[in-house]
């Protein structure tokens, strides 16, 4: 049975390496046999300059029809200033999120060998690193009503957002993360900020209760200043982290350059039946855009996520990030990992690399 990916490569240096995934895809097609269709769609800001929104209805349409979406990045600068906030390219991105209920958002932070030097942090601090984090992705302030900018009486303007999670969205997610850890190291921390926020004081009542349904999953709770704090200073020390919309998104930014580059994170944001939106964690790094400079590997790896996730296709997953991990060994880097005695390598060098590691 042939199965459609639809492919969306946004803005900045979303399609350049997208377009190195893209590769990477159809020879693990040809090579598995996995009959997989790629059909293109516009999101973002390319998709504003189009059709005058960032999230068209025809691409809405073809993601719902879509086995699994691959997703480059959206933003930049010539859309920061659009007078209407619905029509910026970030709510293309946010209304699939929505829209598809991609509820959970696996973000692993895993530090290749190969990159230890690349890492900010010293080498014994980032050894071994393999975290998950867990982020909520459809809730939280990102959604949340009322929210605007609005002009009190006395002349002056409020900005205000709400912070809400109901209890059915913060149990969905907790089955995600207590399900995730079942299959690694069965330690799962919560981060919240339940000393302050009422929001938190219930997501962390909830996950009391779903832990009884993983008697051999060790749960525990931590603040957001100190999950920070611990991320960089012992972040072995964390297994599977499970947290809210905001929270997560600052945290796996920190995770992202504990392994060497935020160039190489990519990220998995499923439903409630495992289908799915891959894309790396990094944005469209309008700065490099277009410089053919940019690190393909986290739209790679995304990539294989998919195959793994969304399509069932465990052989073609492990092919790709074998291959990886060998281009690594070769010694390629890009300039966002690049350290003395390695070889600086373009995108597509990065991705032909891949390619030629699969064959
Ligand atoms: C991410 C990004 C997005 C987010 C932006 C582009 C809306 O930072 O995927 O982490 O905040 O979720
Ligand atoms: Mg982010």
């Amino acid at each position: 049975m042939s199965k459609n990916v639809l492919i969306l490569p946004g803005d900045g240096i979303g399609p350049e390496i997208v377009a190195e995934a893209v590769k990477v895809l159809n020879v693990v097609n040809d090579k598995f046999d996995l009959g997989l269709t790629l059909e293109e769609g516009l999101v973002g800001g390319s998709a504003y300059d189009v059709h005058g929104t960032p999230l068209p209805e025809e691409t809405m349409n073809k993601a719902k029809a879509s086995d699994a979406i691959l997703l480059g990045a959206v933003g930049g600068p010539k859309w920061d200033n659009l007078e209407d906030r619905e029509l910026r390219p970030e709510k293309g991105l946010l209304g699939l999120r929505s829209g598809l209920e991609l509820f959970g958002n696996l973000r692993p932070a895993i530090l290749y060998p190969q990159l230890a030097d690349a890492s900010s942090l010293k080498p014994e601090i980032v050894s071994g690193l393999d975290i998950l984090i867990v982020r909520e992705l459809t809730g939280g302030i990102y959604f949340g009503k009322p929210r605007g900018i609005r002009t009190l009486e006395n002349g002056e303007r409020e900005g205000y957002n709400t912070y809400v999670y109901s209890e059915s969205e913060i149990r969905r997610i907790a089955k995600v993360a207590f399900e995730s850890a079942q299959k690694r190291n069965k330690k799962l921390c919560s981060v919240d900020k339940a000393n302050v926020l009422e929001v938190t004081v219930l997501w962390r009542e909830i996950l009391e209760e779903v832990s009884k349904d993983y008697p051999d999953v060790e749960l525990s709770h931590m603040y957001v200043d100190n999950a920070a704090m611990q991320l960089v200073r012992a972040p072995k020390q964390f297994d599977v982290m499970v947290t809210g919309n905001m929270f997560g998104d600052i945290l796996s930014d920190a995770a992202a350059m504990l392994t060497g580059s935020i160039g190489m994170l990519p990220s998995a944001s499923l439903d409630k039946d495992n289908k799915g939106m891959y894309e790396p964690c990094h944005g469209s790094a309008p700065d490099i855009a277009g410089q053919g400079i940019a690190n393909p590997l986290a739209t790679i790896l995304s990539a294989a996520m998919m195959l793994r996730y969304s399509l069932n296709e465990v052989a073609a997953a492990d092919a790709i990030e074998e291959a990886v991990s060998k281009v690594l060994d070769q010694g390629l880097r890009t300039a966002d990992i690049f350290s003395d005695g390695m070889k600086k390598v373009s995108t597509e060098e990065m991705g032909e690399a891949v390619v030629a590691a699969l064959s």
